[in-house]
């Protein structure tokens, strides 16, 4: 089948200079930044020394509160429930204990550190559910754990990052609705590669960073909380747990590659860039198998987001580095990570690399 698109992604991939050193599968460890974000960040950055002060003060208000709307814009949400922050780590070390009255909390084993630890830390009750060995996490193992224990928050990634598992967050949400339960789900590992649209699937709170699949480099960041969340936080707190999460001054030139780069995801579109990375993941799968390599993890396209883990050890990553093919030992194996800008050519390198003697 002809891909309609062929040549608008042959345009996508020149402002990525990072593409031309090599193959790079590992948007799932750091996405490329794009030449006209570096661009527009590199005027900000002008702006910033010749103005000081004056240019420091839009961005505590009208700069900032763009980004906030364009980021709520984005996932479907309320600019009345965005936070943006410096990464997911930080956003969710701040709310942790502001929850702290929903006591019991259920995590997934081998889920994101830094989405368990802030529980750990603020002496919740942790409940864990452990993925099958496939790597899948079932809806009845979850629902079964949920009725069983009663948890009154249910955290969680929307795409693990050991092995790719792409959880159905509309099921998730459901789920959590009919239990009383309120769905913390980071998308560090989904944003901007999976279509996400909070008025659909009203995730209560949701965060990730901007430095992966949104290709907005370091240092931003964002969390969104349901307005139930926010009045019963309000509530049991006695602050509004936005202003708190927004306390702090955020470096602008993070925020000028955020809306930069999510801008594009807009023009872009989420469901273009959906079709793209289940033809491209679907290819790799096809390819990889036929030449003998196994595919641990990220055969069904409808779990799967933008990450495939491979057999692979040390000394296969070596050969990939020297074929200029990049990517990190994640999970069981080689975790390999497919967005928008790569191509056929790069799924053809990437099993060169595996294959050669
Ligand atoms: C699921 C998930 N959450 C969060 C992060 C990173 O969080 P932070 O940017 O706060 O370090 C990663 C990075 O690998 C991740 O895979």
């Amino acid at each position: 089948m002809e891909d309609r698109n062929t040549s608008n992604w042959d345009l996508v991939r020149k402002d990525y200079p990072g593409l031309e050193r090599g193959t790079y599968v590992d948007t799932s460890s750091c996405g490329l930044i794009a030449r006209s974000t570096e661009e527009a960040a590199r005027k900000e950055q002008e702006r910033l020394m010749m103005e000081g002060s004056a240019r420091f003060m839009h961005w505590h208000g009208k700069g900032k509160a763009d980004v906030v709307g364009l980021v709520a814009r984005h996932v479907g949400g309320n600019a009345s429930g965005m936070a943006l922050l410096q990464n997911f780590t930080g956003g969710m070390a701040r709310l942790a204990p502001m929850l702290k009255h929903r006591r019991k909390v259920l995590l997934v084993g081998g889920d994101y550190p830094t989405l368990h630890a802030p529980f750990k830390w603020n002496g919740f009750d942790i409940v864990a559910v452990e993925p099958a060995a496939d790597g899948t996490i079932p809806m009845d193992v979850l629902a079964a754990a949920i009725q069983r224990e009663r948890p009154q928050l249910v955290a969680i990634s929307h795409v693990q990052w050991q092995t790719g598992f792409m959880i159905d967050l509309h099921a998730l949400t459901e789920l959590c609705r009919a239990h009383g339960t309120w769905s913390v789900v980071d998308i560090t590992q989904s944003w901007c590669s999976v279509p996400i649209d909070l008025r659909r699937t009203p995730v209560d709170i949701v965060g990730s960073s901007g430095y992966k699949w949104p290709l907005a480099g370091f240092g931003n960041g964002f969390f969104h909380l349901s307005e139930t969340v926010r009045t019963e936080l309000s509530e049991k707190n006695g602050f509004d747990p936005i202003g708190a999460l927004c306390e702090g001054h955020l470096d602008p030139i993070a925020l000028v590659r955020l809306s930069d780069a999510v801008e594009r995801s807009l023009a872009i579109g989420a469901d273009a860039v959906r079709e793209r990375l289940l033809q491209l993941c679907d290819l790799a799968v096809d390819q990889l198998q036929k030449a003998g390599v196994r595919v641990l993890n990220g055969t069904d396209p409808a779990t799967r987001g933008g990450i495939l883990i491979i057999e692979g050890d040390e000394k296969h990553l070596t050969k990939m580095r020297e074929a200029g093919v990049q990517a990190q030992l994640r999970g069981a194996g080689i975790r390999i990570g497919i967005h928008f800008y790569n191509d056929e050519e790069d799924v053809e390198r990437l099993v060169k690399a595996l294959t050669s003697k």
